[in-house]
């Protein structure tokens, strides 16, 4: 597991006032969301309810959670689920270590009662990111990324978190929220979540995006490409997204394959330069023959028709 705090500036909050607010935030912060993106952190920023963000892989899922710190001036905390993930390693964790050598410290005679009281203190407490994030000072943004990893066990662990904002500790008692975070979990969907968690958050689905808002991403991303070859680049990642592949092209790969043209200095996106860099945004070797033959060849095909026009 990766749990991360990072720490982004810490402006002072602006309550949002309306779904534009948002859209506008997220867009200063570098992230260009659609209509359902902006109304859902809207909503979620004005009810406090988690947010399950789900989608393919690539289409800034993970980035929504960043942007929307960034937007806040918040911290983000995040919990990198994987398969085993369990409470040590999500809430909170003894430090065994620290317990042994303070029982070692104690003078001989020190009753065992009295030994107890000390070494299940708050000072003998590791926090890990979901108790990190309810004690916070300061309200912050807590993703829980790739929850589809965990299993239902892990599920049920955090429906008192998310519902009650709360998490029990049998030797210490019950941490409440000092503050509430805002809270993202996402999935790529590899299976379904238990319905006792999708009753407690907002839902969202997040696709690949039109060719306009695309072209915006990539653009914002590179702002040196040229803005033709940039056009053709989202026309042609979307003709390679109407195949059946194996994994289709994400945003990441659109901004990756801009960045490879940009910097061989591209100025037209022909069959020539699609066959030598198409491997940035198609990965499978079968999906990469596929490609080659239908793209290749509409390509090919568009040349020659510009040429004889
Ligand atoms: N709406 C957007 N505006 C700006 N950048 C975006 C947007 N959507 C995606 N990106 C960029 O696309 C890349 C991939 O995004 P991200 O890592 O959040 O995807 P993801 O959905 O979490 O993928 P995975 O499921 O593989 O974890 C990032 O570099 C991100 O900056
Ligand atoms: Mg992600």
């Amino acid at each position: 597991m990766r749990a991360e705090c990072s720490s982004y500036a810490q402006g002072v909050e602006r309550a949002p006032a309306s779904v534009g607010d948002v859209a506008e935030g997220l867009a200063g912060a570098g992230y260009l969301a659609g209509g359902a993106t902006a109304l859902v952190s809207y909503l979620a920023l004005r009810l406090g309810k988690p947010v399950l963000v789900e989608g393919p892989a690539g289409v800034g899922k993970t980035e929504l959670a960043k942007a929307l710190a960034r937007f806040l001036g918040r911290e983000l905390v995040r919990l990198q689920c994987y398969e085993g993930l369990d409470e040590a390693k999500a809430l909170y964790e003894w430090n065994y270590r620290k317990q042994l050598l303070r029982i070692q410290a104690e003078a001989a005679g020190t009753g065992w009662d009295a030994v107890q009281d000390d070494i299940f203190g708050r000072e003998f407490l590791l926090s890990r990111p979901l108790l990190t994030a309810i004690s916070a000072e300061r309200p912050v943004v807590l993703l829980i990324d790739e929850i589809d990893k965990t299993d239902q066990e892990f599920e049920a662990l955090l429906l008192e978190v998310l519902s009650d904002f709360q998490i029990s500790i049998p030797e210490l008692g019950t941490v409440t929220a000092q503050t509430r975070p805002v809270v993202l979990l996402t999935s790529n969907n590899t299976r379904e979540l238990t319905e006792a968690l999708k009753r407690r958050c907002l839902y969202l689905w997040l696709d690949y995006p039109s060719l306009e808002r695309e072209l915006e991403i990539v653009r914002l991303h590179t702002p040196d490409l040229h803005e033709q070859v940039a056009q053709r680049l989202v026309e042609v990642v979307a003709l390679v997204r109407e195949l059946d592949l194996k994994k289709p092209p994400s945003i990441a790969e659109s901004i990756d394959w801009a960045r490879t043209l940009l910097l061989l200095g591209v100025e037209d996106v022909d069959r020539e330069t699609f066959l030598e860099t198409m491997s940035v945004i198609v990965k499978h070797r079968a999906d990469l023959e596929v490609v080659a033959a239908r793209v290749g060849v509409k390509l090919a095909a568009g040349a020659a028709g510009a040429a004889a026009s």
